[in-house]
């Protein structure tokens, strides 16, 4: 083979590659996985989760900007802790120095006033770790 053949074949090859990649349908998003306490771990399963947060929904929204007794939780994975607008969080929220990481989340739903002492966040945890889990997985999704 000539080499303008060559690279006319090689150029070919690249572009059926860039095409094929860029049909390929969106990657699927990582698993939400959180360790417990002692180390072990757990994948969470969104649609358990969705059903979970029911307790969840007494205090909070899913949609963006709406707040209830507790702030939106829209795009609460990766957020820094008490930065929802239009929001009045107390002190020790707003200042936890805390981003909501799925693992940051599961130590916190565990048991809210452990992780940050004086939140009104009235709500005793989520004792089951799979239960954090699934609806960490189910709030990854809200954004
Ligand atoms: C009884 C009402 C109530 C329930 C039930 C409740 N929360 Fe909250 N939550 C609040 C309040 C109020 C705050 C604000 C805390 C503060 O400012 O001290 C809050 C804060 C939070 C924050 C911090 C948000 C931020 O922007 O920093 C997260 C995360 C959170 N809640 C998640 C949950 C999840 C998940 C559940 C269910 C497992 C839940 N909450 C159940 C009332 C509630």
């Amino acid at each position: 083979m000539r080499v303008p053949a060559l690279i006319a074949t090689a150029t070919l090859l690249a572009l059926a590659q860039f095409a094929a990649a860029a049909a390929a349908p969106p990657a699927a998003p990582a698993p939400v996985v959180i360790k417990d306490a002692a180390g072990a771990s757990y994948t969470g399963d969104a649609e358990a989760g969705q059903k979970k947060f029911t307790v969840c929904a007494v205090c909070h929204s899913v949609k963006q900007g709406e707040n209830k007794i507790g702030p939106t939780l829209f795009g609460v994975v990766g957020r820094k802790a008490g930065t929802v607008a239009g929001y009045t969080y107390t002190a020790a929220n707003k200042n936890s120095g805390l981003t909501w990481t799925a693992q940051v989340l599961a130590d916190y739903l565990e048991n809210p006033k452990l992780k940050i002492p004086g939140t009104k966040m009235a709500y005793a945890g989520l004792r089951k770790p799979q239960d954090r889990a699934n609806v960490i997985a189910y709030l990854a999704k809200q954004k």
